[in-house]
């Protein structure tokens, strides 16, 4: 008998820890029926600073755990999992694989006029130069400028979004790039999004501010309609939030990001996966 619902599963979000949750957001915004379990790697935290090696064992780890959750596709809501492990990862398994970085590259090359882009992400991120690939393709004649911004994690995490010292620390990192020509800037990291006021108020008008979580929610859309599998039940959506480390303090900043009352965040032994 056909099942009129749709595909009920859930889709499987993951990210080394809390930055991920704006890119959830955006998944519950544009997809608002799509259940969801999320997984946050706080024990483990940063991957920005970690080797390619290590960063494809934590996602297959994480993979194999959403897996037993049996989720119908996955997001790699990381910049520097998405940057580093998606290739390897996504061969491995049947279940469809997206990442962030193709989403984000494809926004930046639609927006800009000049060609030249700019880049903030973690050192790993930039260091892979996937963002740069990933556009070369799409338009050879680009220019990329990337910038490793590790303090804005941190910051970020501290509750400092809004805080002077941030303005100081952007100058800092960005400044370099604000005497390029620029005219687009993909916010490469998943904590960017949540000082996008303060960086496009660094930027001024000129510059085209991508957040790459947009379009990555759009692309499961996408992914889901194409294979069949959107949701079509009418009963509210639901999020299981899972964590490696630090359950509540995830679960306290979950709750200031999402419009979603996030409740007990369990925790899983994620090296056992
Ligand atoms: N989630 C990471 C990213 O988007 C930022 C935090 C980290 O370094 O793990 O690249």
């Amino acid at each position: 008998m056909k099942n009129n619902s749709g595909n009920t599963a859930p889709v499987g979000v993951f990210d080394s820890g809390v930055g991920g949750l704006t890119v959830a957001r955006e998944i519950m915004r544009q997809l608002p029926h799509e259940n969801i379990v999320y997984f946050g790697d706080t024990a483990r935290v940063p991957y920005g600073s970690k080797s390619r090696d290590n960063i494809i064992r934590f996602s297959r780890q994480i993979i194999r755990f959403l897996e037993t959750k049996e989720v119908k596709a996955i997001v790699i809501a990381c910049n520097t999992a998405s940057a580093l492990a998606l290739e390897t990862v996504k061969e491995e398994t049947d279940i469809p694989v997206i990442g962030v970085i193709v989403p984000g590259a494809r926004a930046a090359v639609q927006a800009t006029r000049n060609g030249i882009i700019g880049v903030a992400g973690t050192e790993a991120t930039i260091r892979s130069e996937t963002y740069t690939k990933v556009i070369r393709e799409m338009n050879p004649e680009a220019v990329v400028i990337g910038k490793p911004c590790p303090l804005f994690v941190p910051l970020v995490e501290e509750g400092f979004a809004k805080h002077r010292i941030t303005e100081e620390v952007i100058d800092i990192y960005l400044s370099d790039m604000r005497q390029t020509q620029i005219d687009t800037l993909i916010l490469g990291c998943t904590h960017y999004p949540l000082l996008r006021s303060k960086i496009m108020a660094f930027f001024g008008e000129k510059v085209h501010i991508v957040n790459p979580a947009y379009e990555t929610a759009m692309d499961l859309k996408h992914i889901l309609r194409e294979g069949g599998n959107e949701n079509l039940s009418d009963k509210a959506a639901s999020c299981q939030f899972y964590v490696s480390d630090a359950a509540e303090k995830f679960s306290q900043f979950a709750n200031t990001i999402l419009s979603y009352d996030v409740g007990a965040t369990k925790l899983v032994n994620i090296e056992e996966y």
